[in-house]
């Protein structure tokens, strides 16, 4: 963890984060490390210094599309269609970089987001802030974002009417050319995720209504026979109804 600049404002939250985060803080930013987190004037960023073809990843919702009927939140595109007419409350057991979370909260949902990487939480958190200062919209308890391991939070949370799976998905040699930048620095940094059977487990022991689980367009599902799918443009949403439903 590093400051972009030798500014006392930007060095202080890159020491802060670094403790939160228990990460060794560099006074300056240096190319003897693999990732570095790094404090900019607005934002945190991680970079992967193996690879001077790759960008920095950071959270940047700036451009979100926020019309009610655009692609990002009208409610007859596949991840709405997915959680059907029932569903307010909503566990999005697998957060990334909460590009979906926020999708679910702006559509409606009350989200609660799980991240496991710490740093994964950190570019998330960072990111959403910026977009509440620079849209002007509170969140609040539409979408709350929590580090730690959904396997261990789900059970203790008051159970949401439905749970939202979207593991890493394997890498794909055919395809990996495709796969966006920074999908293949999370997958370094996080790994790919070989517990999303487990995680799926205990999902649908705790959703009351459902768990849609998001896969590559051409993986098998994660479970056998989900109740139903619903195919996007490279994507299908698998839906597991609970019994009672
Ligand atoms: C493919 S990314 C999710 C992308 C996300 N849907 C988005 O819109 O940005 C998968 C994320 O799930 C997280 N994850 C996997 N298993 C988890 C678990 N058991 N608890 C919490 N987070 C988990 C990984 O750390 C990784 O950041």
């Amino acid at each position: 963890m590093a400051a972009s600049s030798e500014d006392p404002d930007q060095q202080k939250a890159a020491q802060a984060l670094a403790d939160e985060l228990s990460l060794p803080f560099l006074p300056t930013p240096t190319a003897d490390t693999d990732l570095l987190l790094l404090q900019t004037t607005d934002h945190i960023e991680l970079r992967d210094l193996r690879d001077p073809r790759l960008g920095p990843i950071w959270v940047d919702f700036s451009r979100f599309d926020l019309r009610p009927h655009g692609p990002s939140l009208s409610r007859r595109q596949p991840l709405a269609r997915a959680f059907g007419k029932k569903v307010r409350t909503i566990v999005d057991a697998t957060t990334g970089l909460a590009q979906d979370a926020l999708r679910l909260a702006l559509m409606g949902f009350q989200v609660t987001a799980i991240e496991r990487s710490p740093v994964v939480a950190a570019l998330a958190r960072d990111g959403l802030h910026r977009f509440e200062s620079e849209r002007g919209i509170t969140l609040g308890s539409r979408l709350a974002l929590r580090a730690g391991d959904a396997r261990a939070l789900l059970p203790a949370l008051a159970r949401p009417d439905a749970i939202f799976l979207d593991p890493m998905f394997p890498a794909r040699r055919k395809r990996s050319a495709a796969v966006r930048k920074e999908m293949r620095v999370l997958r370094d940094l996080v790994g790919e995720d070989r517990d999303a059977v487990e995680l799926l487990g205990i999902a649908r022991a705790v959703a009351r209504e459902r768990v849609v689980v998001k896969r590559a367009d051409d993986a098998p599902p994660l479970a056998p026979s989900p109740n139903h799918s619903i195919t996007g443009k490279l994507v299908r949403y698998d839906v597991y109804l609970a019994p009672s439903t």
